[in-house]
């Protein structure tokens, strides 16, 4: 799960994964990280822990870590949560990059539409990023399991 960085959208992303991945006892590993350095090391926004908490996951434990061209071969999918993250993914791959989508195409498939960025509003975004976010991870479990 891939945004800018790691500090909004993709935490939450990591956690609701990761949850449901426990539910359905499935083995798939998860991860997050942003495409930008600004935030590595730092926790997941303070309205990113407070939504995910509401709906009983706890995603303090996170630190926020750069995508590396490692990943490419580590995951079999990489999600970017934004058509400007899939451009910045792209830009770090080369030719490596048919395992990267975008995120919300598992919802409405073509529709090529982004996970708005919450960081710049209040706390009624992260609101509508978590609804967004935990449909598609339900889609992609339905998918893919
Ligand atoms: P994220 O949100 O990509 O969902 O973690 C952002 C967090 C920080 C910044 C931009 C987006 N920033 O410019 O610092």
């Amino acid at each position: 799960m891939v945004c800018l960085g790691n500090i909004c959208r993709s935490p939450i992303a990591e956690g609701i994964m990761r949850s449901k991945v426990k539910e359905h006892n499935l083995d798939w590993q998860v991860d997050s990280a942003g495409t930008e350095s600004y935030h590595i090391g730092s926790k997941p926004h303070k309205y990113s822990q407070e939504v995910c908490e509401i709906n009983g996951i706890d995603i303090s434990g996170q630190k926020a870590r750069q995508f590396n061209k490692a990943d490419f071969g580590k995951y079999d999918k990489i999600y970017a949560m934004a058509e400007d993250v899939f451009e910045e993914i792209k830009l770090k791959g080369e030719s490596d990059v048919q395992n990267v989508s975008l995120f919300l195409n598992e919802l409405n498939s073509g529709a090529n539409e982004s996970v708005p960025d919450p960081y710049y509003g209040g706390q009624e975004g992260y609101t509508l990023v978590y609804e967004l976010i935990d449909k598609t991870c339900d889609a992609i479990i339905k998918k893919y399991k």
